[in-house]
């Protein structure tokens, strides 16, 4: 798949008579906000891990010195607390184009806190995608964000900022809080 997935996106839900759409954000979506919305509830979906396992040649890093990013790895009985927001779909057009480096809309049930159910589009960038990278040790991936900057700034912020946001919301993630001690 090419880097840019902009048109795949587009192509992929039909909006037609939708007045609103549930997305959920699990990394920059959480703490920046740079969309309209009209609600905005944590949410939690199930048998899904964040990893700092995509490259990012667009926001946090440039195509010769890709950043790390976040995605979402298929993980049974892990669950991935995020924050979900109600957004018109002509919201899409935007984010679409924020999310192009490798990332597709999948549709994903979303758990709020009061225990009840909606389905919610999320932001994937699967194993297939040309800027994926996949695994590392924590201390390399470290490394590697803290050597990284790209046009939307330093990697290291990206990691500090989603770090700082998941413990507001009280969500404990080893993964995101070993790389953010490691950095620090
Ligand atoms: C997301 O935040 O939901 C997708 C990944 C990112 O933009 O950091």
């Amino acid at each position: 798949m090419s880097f840019d997935t902009t048109e795949h996106n587009r192509q992929r839900n039909c909006f037609d008579g939708v007045e609103s759409v549930w997305l959920f954000g699990y990394g920059s979506l959480i703490y920046k906000v740079d969309f309209p919305f009209l609600d905005q509830r944590p949410a939690t979906i199930e048998g899904w891990a964040r990893r700092f396992w995509q490259g990012s040649h667009d926001h946090r890093g440039t195509p010769d010195a890709p950043g790390r990013v976040v995605t979402l790895i298929e993980a049974p009985n892990v669950c991935c607390k995020g924050m979900a927001y109600r957004v018109s779909p002509d919201v899409f057009a935007h984010l679409d184009v924020r999310e192009k480096n490798g990332y597709l809309r999948f549709v994903t049930p979303m758990i709020f806190a009061d225990g009840t159910r909606e389905d919610g589009l999320v932001y994937i960038a699967t194993e297939d995608n040309a800027a994926f990278l996949g695994p590392a040790d924590d201390a390399d991936i470290a490394r590697q964000i803290a050597a990284s900057e790209g046009p939307s700034g330093r990697n290291r912020d990206y990691l500090l900022n989603l770090a700082t946001a998941l413990r507001a919301m009280g969500d404990d993630d080893p993964h995101v809080f070993a790389l953010e001690s490691y950095l620090r």
